[in-house]
């Protein structure tokens, strides 16, 4: 069994997607372990994204990060990291397979719907970022 942080990011939750993002998690089998509608600050979202501070993103990707509510969630299940990142698609929607959130939903590279840990040692980071473990279920 695998934990994993997945986030429906503001334009996501702008374009109404949160239960549609939730809705594809939950069909591949994964368990909501948690969820919370919540606001970051700049600088917790570039908490949040520190493995990028050095690239040319950092700033655009952790002020979009912070201009609406996110939602945050702990997804558990079997290879659950994986599973995430297959559901959600490549980073870049045009190169997206069909049938992934991102090819179906994103408008831009930086707008891209979702957010998922990249690799278990990521979501070891992630999931305690925002819930303590009294919160997860
Ligand atoms: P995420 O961390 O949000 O799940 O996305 P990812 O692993 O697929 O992509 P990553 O390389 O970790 O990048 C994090 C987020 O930064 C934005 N981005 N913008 N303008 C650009 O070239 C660019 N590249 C990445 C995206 O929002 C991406 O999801
Ligand atoms: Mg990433």
């Amino acid at each position: 069994m695998e934990r994993t942080l997945s986030i429906v990011k503001p334009d996501g939750v702008k374009k109404n997607l949160i239960g549609e993002v939730i809705r594809r998690f939950e069909q591949k089998g994964l368990r909501i372990a948690g969820l919370r509608l919540i606001n970051l600050s700049q600088t917790e979202a570039k908490k949040f994204y520190i493995v990028h501070k050095e690239r040319p993103f950092y700033e655009s990707l952790t002020s979009f990060m912070s201009e609406g509510p996110i939602v945050v969630m702990v997804l558990e299940g079997e290879n659950a990291v994986a599973k995430v990142r297959e559901t959600m698609g490549a980073t870049n929607f045009k190169d997206a397979a069909p049938g992934t959130i991102r090819a179906d939903f994103a408008t831009d590279i930086e707008r891209n719907v979702v957010h998922g840990s990249d690799s278990v040692k990521s979501a070891d980071y992630e999931i305690p970022f925002f819930f303590s473990s009294l919160d997860l279920h």
